[in-house]
């Protein structure tokens, strides 16, 4: 998508659509004075609809040299900076069944960066679409091809900024959404491989067998029930002016997560495709840390496995050695992303970081503590587990804060080996996940967050199905403020 530029008066731009967001009364958000009066009418007559959602598009519009006009119903008012995101996603969605791949939006009405960029996201964000199994291509909804802002105050080097960091959302998105016959370990390091140059980062790969001769047996437990090979995808960002301090991001990326031996029911295994979205958010965010101007080094720790039953998977009661040197009895094959999750946070110990932060698509339980919408961060340093949420607000990635209660450490117990990879009870899962990470972590100053509410089952105004991509520009956000 190209953005372009106008600072003249809107009314007087020769476009194609002009859209502005008005309230269910018709008292216009943004644009020009001119379209004031006929939104106010379509308020008063009831056509713009009574909620958040209506719309109305007028052809020939009045005192505005814009061809076409739509009117979008943002509700009572916005309540937030995000329901601007929520309704240029929206905005869009209603006119690109109309043939229009080019929108005219004024900055004008909207006050604070918060509210900018959330109205410029909204359309990029909501213009996403994963075409690249599709043959047909031309029967697809249209792209929007150009945004022309109008805008009086100079937003430009903002704009392009927050556009350059949503790509990596839809980096993270694209991964997430690729089955598991195109996706897999291999693959994936592949494409990390191949971006590494264009995105400003170093990539290297370690294969199963490095993995399993470095002592990766956690992870190598679960990678050697599938024909594909696990593969240990390590990339690094060095900026121009180091601050000094190095970070390292931790992402599962299960490729496919059948379960293994305790194999998942069928009816929501296809949603297993994305359980590599820690991954994704880890890649997706690595590949625009220089675009961004991230101030510190940051070292991106991808553990890649496929989670499959078969003759030589883990049975469950097995016991292996992880790479930290504890023994863990599995009991469970279906709690892998930990298993794979421990290696990797053990290994960051070589880059001696100054902060750890994971994610991984962990565990059913955290949709059920908090729902759709809402991942869970938990951590053994509060400022990073604040700045995680407070950069989470800003761009309107919620996470909320579970406590890594000292107890529940109880249920991790295991009656032949150090640690067990599932709880004794059914309560508190995700914390428990978390408690068990917190062995792996060490010393270190770490954040723990478990995305599994990242997968959607349904695409909402500006997010798709499947993976969203969270996390990618939270971490920018978090990584700035450190
Ligand atoms: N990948 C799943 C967690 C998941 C479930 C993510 C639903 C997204 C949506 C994870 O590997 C898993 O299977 N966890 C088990 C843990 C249990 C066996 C202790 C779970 O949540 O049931
Ligand atoms: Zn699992
Ligand atoms: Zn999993």
């Amino acid at each position: 998508m190209k953005i372009e530029w106008k600072a003249d008066d809107a009314a007087g731009i020769e476009h194609r659509c002009m859209v502005v967001l008005a309230t269910k009364d018709g008292d216009l958000i943004n644009g020009p004075e001119a379209v004031a009066e006929q939104a106010k009418a379509f308020g008063e007559s009831g056509e713009l609809g009574k909620s958040f959602g209506g719309s109305v598009y007028v052809t020939d519009p009045k005192g505005v040299e814009a061809q076409r006009l739509l009117i979008f119903n943002v509700g009572e008012k916005l309540e937030k900076d995000n329901d601007l995101r929520r309704a240029t996603a929206r905005a869009w969605k209603a006119l690109r069944g109309k043939g229009i791949q080019e929108i005219l939006f004024s900055l004008d009405g909207l006050e604070g960066d918060d509210a900018v960029r959330a109205a410029v996201e909204g359309f990029i964000l909501g213009d996403y679409q994963f075409t690249e199994l599709k043959s047909e291509k031309d029967k697809l909804p249209g792209k929007l091809e150009t945004l022309t802002l109008h805008d009086t105050r100079d937003y430009r080097d903002k704009v392009a900024r927050w556009q350059k960091i949503a790509r990596g959302t839809e980096r993270a998105r694209d991964l997430c959404q690729m089955p598991a016959n195109h996706l897999y370990p291999e693959s994936l390091a592949e494409k990390v491989l191949a971006w590494s140059e264009e995105c400003g980062y170093k990539a290297s790969v370690l294969t199963e067998e490095e993995c399993r001769k470095a002592g990766m047996g956690a992870m190598i437990s679960v990678a050697q029930g599938s024909d594909r090979d696990g593969r240990f995808i390590i990339t690094e960002y060095e900026p121009e002016q180091p601050s000094g301090k190095t970070v390292v991001l931790v992402g599962k990326a299960v490729t496919f997560d059948s379960g293994g031996l305790s194999l998942k029911p069928g009816a929501n295994m296809p949603e297993m495709k994305g359980d590599m979205g820690g991954g994704a958010t880890v890649i997706g965010t690595m590949s625009v840390l220089r675009d961004a101007g991230c101030p510190h080094r940051v070292i991106g720790l991808v553990p890649a496995v496929e989670n499959m039953p078969s003759a030589k998977a883990t049975r469950p009661s097995d016991v292996v050695t992880s790479l930290s040197g504890l023994t863990v009895e599995i009991n469970n094959t279906d709690a892998e992303g930990r298993l794979i999750m421990a290696d990797a946070l053990t290994y960051a110990k070589r880059y001696n970081p100054d902060f750890v932060v994971d994610f991984a698509t962990l565990t059913g339980a955290c949709l059920v503590a908090l729902g759709p919408y809402v991942c869970a961060v938990m951590g053994n340093h509060q400022p990073l587990v604040d700045g995680i949420l407070e950069a989470g607000q800003s761009v309107y990635e919620n996470f909320w804060q579970l406590p890594l209660v000292d107890e529940y450490n109880e249920f991790l117990k295991s009656e032949t080996a150090d640690v067990s990879n599932i709880s004794s009870t059914r309560w508190g899962g995700t914390i428990t996940a978390g408690l068990f990470l917190q062995r792996f972590a060490g010393d270190f100053q770490w954040a723990h967050c478990d995305i599994a509410p990242g997968l959607y089952e349904k695409a909402t105004d500006y997010h798709p199905s499947g993976g969203i991509g969270v996390g990618v520009r939270m971490n920018i956000e978090m990584l700035n403020s450190l």
